[in-house]
């Protein structure tokens, strides 16, 4: 089942005779980069306000990673980030001493705070602005410097309201690369804008990295194929420590080159197989893989399991009810996730 980051049940906000947020069920998935979109005025800053703890709601109910944020107020905003409309930053420090301060008060360790406060101003290229106050910074440094504030504590979620308004290319490019940084470590993102393109282009760009993801996945998928055809041709003691912790991922696998066999006659069915077509299989081209095993069906039905586990093969029914397995040729299947993103 998939995790859900943020949800929302009937979420009202009303100022006097205005209802700016009006029963909202809103559920987003952890992980995702979800674009909350709307014209002005449509109720998207009220909205983040209540999620983050800056406006209590007139009435509803909000989760935030599974936590009921009422109840939870504390532990929910430790696991969040925020770029707030006004970004809320305290103008009379410099930027370092405001990451410093930041961090801190999410409680990180004094030397971790300060090596990714460094981090961060060198990333945002505000490096060379150490003494300079923040009031002195110009709106789009601002910017910069409060979405590095949101990220230094590596939040769960992040929550950001229109943050590349009045941002230049070059800090919008820096901006972007943060936020995919964020999304590669698993977080989501909640961003709103009331210009679709920015969001429209920032979802375009997660999809390129989830499809490069995919491939390099491949790639390692190859790599382990080669490993594994090389070690049937030349014998077992081709493959060293290294090598086997490559193909086999779990070093105290009792018989490495029985689960090798299955793994290989999987691999290159490029179909499903029962238990029983693979363990013929190894009978008609390995027969001394087998010879210590006295029920060596069941052994395979455990090492096909095994693989299921490892994320390399699947388990599939077939029209007669009989259980089969193939291999899972592509095991890097996000990027789907991020084209309902
Ligand atoms: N503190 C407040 N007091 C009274 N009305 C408010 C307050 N905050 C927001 N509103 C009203 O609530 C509605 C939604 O405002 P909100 O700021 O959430 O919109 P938005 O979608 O963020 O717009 P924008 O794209 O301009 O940022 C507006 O009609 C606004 O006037
Ligand atoms: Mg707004």
């Amino acid at each position: 089942m998939t995790e859900i980051a943020i949800s929302t049940e009937k979420l009202t906000r009303q100022f006097g005779a205005l209802t700016a947020v009006d029963a909202m069920d809103l559920r987003v998935q952890a992980g995702q980069f979800f674009g909350f979109l709307g014209p002005n005025g449509a109720g998207k800053s009220t909205t983040i306000k209540m999620l983050t703890g800056l406006l209590a709601p007139t009435s509803g109910r909000m989760e935030l990673l599974g936590l009921d944020f009422q109840s939870h107020p504390v532990e929910v905003k430790r696991q969040i980030g925020v770029v707030p409309e006004g970004m809320g930053l305290f103008e009379r420090l410099t930027g370092p001493e405001y990451l410093r301060f930041v961090g801190r008060m999410y409680g990180l360790d004094k030397a971790i705070t300060e090596k990714r406060s460094d981090e961060l101003l060198e990333f945002m290229q505000l490096a060379d602005r150490e003494k300079t106050m923040i009031a002195d910074y110009s709106h789009g440094m601002q910017k910069k410097l409060a979405l590095a504030a949101a990220v230094i504590h590596g939040p769960r979620i992040l929550f950001l309201d229109e943050p590349f308004e009045g941002v230049d290319a070059v800090g919008a490019r820096l901006m972007k690369d943060i936020l995919l940084d964020q999304v590669r470590r698993g977080a989501t993102v909640f961003l709103t804008s009331h210009v679709l393109e920015v969001v429209r282009q920032a979802h375009e760009e997660l999809r390129q990295l989830m499809r490069q993801r995919a491939d390099i996945m491949k790639r390692i998928g190859t790599v382990k194929q080669t490993i594994v055809g090389l070690a049937n041709l030349f014998g077992d003691d081709i493959l060293s420590e290294e090598l086997l912790e490559l193909v086999d991922r779990k070093t105290n696998g009792r018989q490495p080159g029985f689960t090798k066999a299955c793994r290989m006659i999987l691999m290159e069915a490029q179909k499903s197989l029962s238990a029983r077509e693979v363990c013929e299989q190894i009978q008609q081209r390995m027969p001394p893989v087998l010879v210590r095993h006295k029920d060596p069906l069941a052994s395979v039905t455990t090492v096909l399991n095994r693989l299921v586990e490892y994320g390399e093969a699947r388990s599939v029914l077939r029209e007669n009810g009989r259980r089969a397995w193939e291999w899972v040729s592509d095991p890097a299947e996000d990027s789907s996730k991020m084209a309902r993103a």
